[in-house]
This record gives structure tokens, C-alpha cells and sequence, in this order.
């Protein structure tokens, strides 16, 4: 037997077995039934691992790169632009029929130290950001169905946070309020007038200063013709006592404003003790509540389109690192790819939510 067949009988005993013990429906094929798509980060690094492959591919019809479309992997140097990260992305998507969401143009973090060290005039930066907005969209024209434009640009304030592309050197806006913002959004729809075009913002999920500012913002856009057309909520959530009500209500009043919404990098993080197991064995049915409470809030408003994970295996996620491995175990599937509470409630939310919603019944 020659290795090549030996190789494809494994691998044809590998996916009958993941065929056997994948739970059905999946969340993509809910997802379909309830008219919103399943979306999840992801690091092309692991596509090649084929049980990360498989479960991707199973459960999602979204994806989005974690940090492959990010300045600091496309401009890695000033002179060439390097795409190769975020296409392998785009190609594993198209094979397996998936939309793919771009993150993210103009943000004051993940940027190389070329731009963030470099001595640039307002003017040279303004042409940076014209020319890398540019070029990055249209060369993922009809690849990449919607955008984060601008990411996390108001503090907990609600004002205009500073930033490289804000005042420091800032594009010459400076002190102009969202002006540079606007800019923007004004480029991307230039360079690429069919992908949708999304503000993107942390901590503003539920009601507060900062919400309220993005609320005003997008209705002032509106009435001005900014091409805005979706606001992305992270939801990165730490808190179990996570109230979910007011994020129910943030995306009702964004829907009025006749934009989309976006969940854009939901997980819920555990604490963890110094080996990496649960402090509280019982948060992960609280986990699960949660993660059921975001599908309900999301079912509750048509215009929510898009319900994203950031990452989908507790094997791969940036909450260890970001909290000193504090915390983890914080979303849909363990490290060995089974599905966790939190998957079977937020498959069921989602299997019977909107349903439930479409005959009036309370949840
Ligand atoms: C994070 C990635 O997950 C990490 O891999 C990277 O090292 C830092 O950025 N908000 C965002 C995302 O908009 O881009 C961040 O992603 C998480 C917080």
C-alpha cells in the first residue's frame, strides 16, 4: 500500500470519526434556520491542524482574522504591503463556504514600530492611512464582505481617545472630534463600495458613557451621509454577574439608527487557578448562561446579523496571555474540541430563539 493511500484512509477514518460524534444541527446550520451568521476569530497558523479545520468548518460560516489583516502583519515594513496571512484566511473561508470579516484599518494598538516610532508629518500620516486603507480593501474586493474601519476610538468617557491617527501625530484632525474618523470611513467606501462598513468598539455593549456616545455619533453620521452601515461589539466578558438586559436594549436603539450590529469578539473568561483549572467548577454553567443570554439579546433585534466568537477551542485563545493566565476556558469548545456547556446553550438558544420570537412567545 503506497503511503498517499494509507495517508487517505486515516484521514477518511479521522472525519468518520469526527462525523460521529458531532453534535447536530450544527451552529452554522442553526445559525441559517435563524437568519444570522456564526462567525469566529481565527490564527492561520492552526488552519493546517486538522481537528481545528474540521470543527471551523462544521460549526461556522463567518470567519474572521485574529490578527492577520492587522497593520503589523500587513505592513510589517514600510515598503511592501503582505497579504499572505490574511489570504490564507480568505482561501480556507471560500473552500468551505464561508463570509469573511476584515478587522481592522485604523486602530492605536497592533501597529508596527515603523509608523508608531517613525517622525511623519500629519500629511505624510494622512497618506499612510489613505494609501493602506486603499490598498488592503481593494485587494480583498469581493473577498471580504464587511470591514471594522475603526477600531476602540472613545474612552470609557465617551471622548475621542488619543491616538497615533488622532493627535499624535494624528492624519491633521486633531482636536476636529471624529473628523478623522469620518475620513475613514469616507476612504473605505471609495476604495471598496460594496463591503459594509463597521465602527467597532469594546465596553460599549451595554448602556453607559461610552455607548452613548457611539449611539450619537452614528446618528449624526447618518444625518450626514458618513457611509457607516454596522456597529461591532467585542463583548469580551470577564464578569459572571454580566448584566445582559442593557445590551438588549444598546442593539435595539443602534436598529433604530438603521445600522447593522455585529457580535464581534464574544468569550466569556473563567477565573483559573495557578495550574489552569477552575477556581468554581459551577462558572461554566453561569458560562453557559451567558453565553444563552447574548444569543437571546442578539434574536431579539433583526439587524443583529452576525453573532462572532473570539476563537472557538479553549486550546487557542488570547485570554491567557492578556490575563496572565489568570483566566480562560472561555468559549465554545475545550482543548480537545468538544463542545462545552456553553456550546449546547448557545446552540439551543439559537435553534429555538428566534422561532420563539416569531410566534410571540416570551423567552
Ligand atoms: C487581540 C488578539 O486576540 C491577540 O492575538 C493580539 O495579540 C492582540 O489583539 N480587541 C480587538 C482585537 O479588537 O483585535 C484584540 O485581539 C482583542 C481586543
Amino acid at each position: 500500500m503506497s503511503s498517499l493511500t494509507l495517508r487517505l484512509m486515516l484521514s477518511t477514518v479521522v472525519v468518520a470519526a469526527f462525523g460521529s460524534t458531532s453534535p447536530a444541527p450544527s451552529l452554522r446550520e442553526a445559525g441559517d434556520r435563524a437568519g444570522v451568521l456564526l462567525g469566529t476569530a481565527v490564527r492561520p497558523s492552526q488552519l493546517s491542524e486538522l481537528a481545528y479545520a474540521k470543527t471551523l468548518a462544521r460549526e461556522f460560516n463567518l470567519v474572521e482574522p485574529e490578527d492577520a489583516m492587522k497593520w503589523w502583519v500587513v505592513r510589517a515594513n514600510a515598503d511592501t504591503f503582505d497579504f499572505r496571512q490574511g489570504d490564507e484566511v480568505v482561501h480556507f473561508a471560500q473552500a468551505h463556504g464561508m463570509k469573511v470579516r476584515g478587522h481592522c484599518l485604523v486602530w492605536g494598538r497592533d501597529n508596527p514600530a515603523w509608523l508608531t516610532q517613525g517622525q511623519f508629518t500629519p500629511t505624510r500620516f494622512s497618506k499612510l492611512l489613505h494609501e493602506h486603507i486603499t490598498s488592503v480593501m481593494k485587494h480583498y474586493a469581493g473577498q471580504v464582505f464587511a470591514w471594522d474601519v475603526v477600531n476602540e476610538a472613545f474612552d470609557e468617557n465617551g471622548n475621542v481617545r488619543d491616538s497615533l491617527w488622532y493627535n499624535q501625530p494624528g492624519v491633521g484632525l486633531a482636536g476636529k472630534g471624529t473628523a478623522y474618523i469620518e475620513q475613514a470611513f469616507r476612504w473605505a467606501h471609495e476604495a471598496d463600495p460594496q463591503a459594509l462598513l463597521f465602527y467597532h468598539e469594546a465596553e460599549g455593549e451595554g448602556l453607559n458613557r461610552k455607548s452613548d456616545t457611539i449611539y450619537s455619533r452614528v446618528k449624526d453620521f447618518k444625518t450626514r451621509h458618513v457611509p457607516i452601515d454596522g456597529v461591532g461589539l467585542q463583548l469580551h466578558i470577564s464578569n459572571l454577574n454580566f448584566d445582559i438586559d442593557p445590551v438588549a436594549t444598546n442593539i435595539a436603539h443602534l436598529a433604530a439608527l438603521g445600522v447593522q450590529v455585529h457580535i464581534t469578539e464574544l468569550d466569556v473568561s473563567l477565573p483559573l487557578d495557578a495550574r489552569g483549572e477552575l477556581i468554581h467548577p459551577d462558572d461554566l454553567t453561569r458560562q453557559a448562561e451567558i453565553y444563552r443570554g447574548i444569543v437571546r439579546a442578539c434574536l431579539q433585534t433583526p439587524v443583529c446579523t452576525a453573532i462572532q466568537t473570539w476563537g472557538f477551542t479553549d486550546k487557542y485563545s488570547w485570554i491567557g496571555s492578556h490575563s496572565h493566565h489568570a483566566h480562560g476556558q472561555a468559549l465554545l469548545f475545550d482543548r480537545s474540541y468538544q463542545p462545552k456547556q456553553s456550546y449546547r446553550a448557545f446552540l439551543h438558544e439559537l435553534s429555538t430563539g428566534r422561532s420563539r420570537l416569531q410566534q410571540g412567545t416570551k423567552p
